[in-house]
């Protein structure tokens, strides 16, 4: 089984390794597929799966196709699943379809709850920072969320620090305490550790779950020669560019040699690197088929990286801050 992780100093645990359905479980996917990936995710230990309200695509489809697969198949193991959602991207048409403002976050929740047919979940995050929206009025969604029994616990996702510090602190105040931050980290985009945020939420006992530690796909050996026909950066629904894979090449190719120095795949050096920097509590993988989440999985049996390792990775790729960050 996977080992689990106590997220900061909460009661919580946590997956070293968390699924996200975020790509590939939207209605333009093998529902088939998305069906066997959860199941077998719940099969070997992976109790926490994340959502947001506009993963699809269409927005909101991975939401009501993981609401089918839960009430179907899961709904006996309910208290056994820790399930997240997000809301402040792009939802619905008008004024009130995304960002921070109470009308959009509470409106958000509901619409989320009705798609996962749950009468609450167990983390629900502000998705990105807003800046024009004052604080109070977003972390007050996010204490309504938790004071109305719609959400458990409350995460921040994407905030730059120091807004990260004054809506911890808001929330405080209102005796909700924030279980979780939710960045992008992986060996190629090292901002939150170049800010010091792993480490003040260490500090104050705070969750991290990080996002896309393979980078979208790019810490595999995938495109190490081009773009293979399939991948997300060939996809026309997929995030991932192909200008970012080519900027970033050379350096996937110095990452490499280094993980085949010590034996391993590349995305196996890059998930177990992620694993042991300070304050990361569990990943959130991608995945679009079962034999690459096993994949993933088989990174949990590689030992720590020897610190001549860490410091190749360095060499290739160091911490900068976000202002500086390629990709
Ligand atoms: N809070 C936020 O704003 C935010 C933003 C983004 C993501 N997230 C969360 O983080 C989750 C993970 O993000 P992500 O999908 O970008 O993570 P990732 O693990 O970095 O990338 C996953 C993708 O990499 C490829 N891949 C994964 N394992 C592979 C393997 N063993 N061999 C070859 N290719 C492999 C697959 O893409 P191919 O199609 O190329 O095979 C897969 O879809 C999301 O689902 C979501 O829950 C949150």
């Amino acid at each position: 089984m996977i080992a689990h992780r106590r997220c900061g100093c909460s009661g919580v645990l946590l997956p070293e390794i968390s699924l996200g359905l975020w790509h590939n479980f939207g209605d333009v996917d093998d529902p088939s597929e998305a069906r066997n990936m959860i199941m077998h995710a719940f099969d070997q230990g992976i109790t926490h799966f994340d959502l947001a309200n506009n993963y699809g695509p269409p927005p909101g489809s991975a939401e009501k196709n993981f609401g089918t697969i839960l009430r179907s198949d899961l709904l006996a193991h309910r208290d056994e699943l820790f399930i997240s959602t997000k809301a402040g991207h792009a939802m619905w048409p008008g004024p009130h379809g995304e960002w921070g403002s109470r009308k959009h976050v509470l409106a958000s929740l509901d619409q989320s709850l009705q798609r996962l047919r749950l009468p609450y979940v167990d983390v629900f995050y502000s998705h990105r920072p807003d800046p024009h929206t004052p604080l109070e009025e977003t972390m007050s969604a996010l204490i309504t969320a938790v004071q109305s029994g719609r959400a458990l616990y409350v995460g921040l996702s994407k905030y730059p620090l120091t807004m990260l510090q004054e809506a911890v602190s808001i929330l405080r105040a209102s005796g909700v305490r924030p279980l979780l931050y939710q960045p992008p980290y992986s060996i190629l985009n090292r901002w939150p550790e170049a800010e010091g945020i792993h480490a003040w939420l260490e500090q104050e006992g705070i969750g991290s779950i990080v996002f896309s530690p393979l980078a979208q796909g790019m810490l595999t050996p995938k495109y190490l020669n081009g773009i293979p026909a399939g991948s997300r950066a060939a996809r026309e629904d997929g995030f991932l560019q192909e200008s970012q894979v080519i900027a970033q090449q050379e350096k996937l190719r110095a990452l490499s040699a280094v993980a085949e120095t010590l034996g391993l795949p590349l995305h196996h050096m890059a998930l177990r690197w992620a694993l042991q920097q300070q304050g990361v509590t569990s990943l959130i993988v991608g995945a679009r088929n079962v034999a690459q989440l096993d994949d993933n999985l088989a990174a949990l049996q590689v030992p720590e990286l020897p610190i001549e390792a860490l410091q190749a990775i360095d060499r290739v790729a160091p911490a900068v801050r976000k202002e500086h960050a390629e990709g």
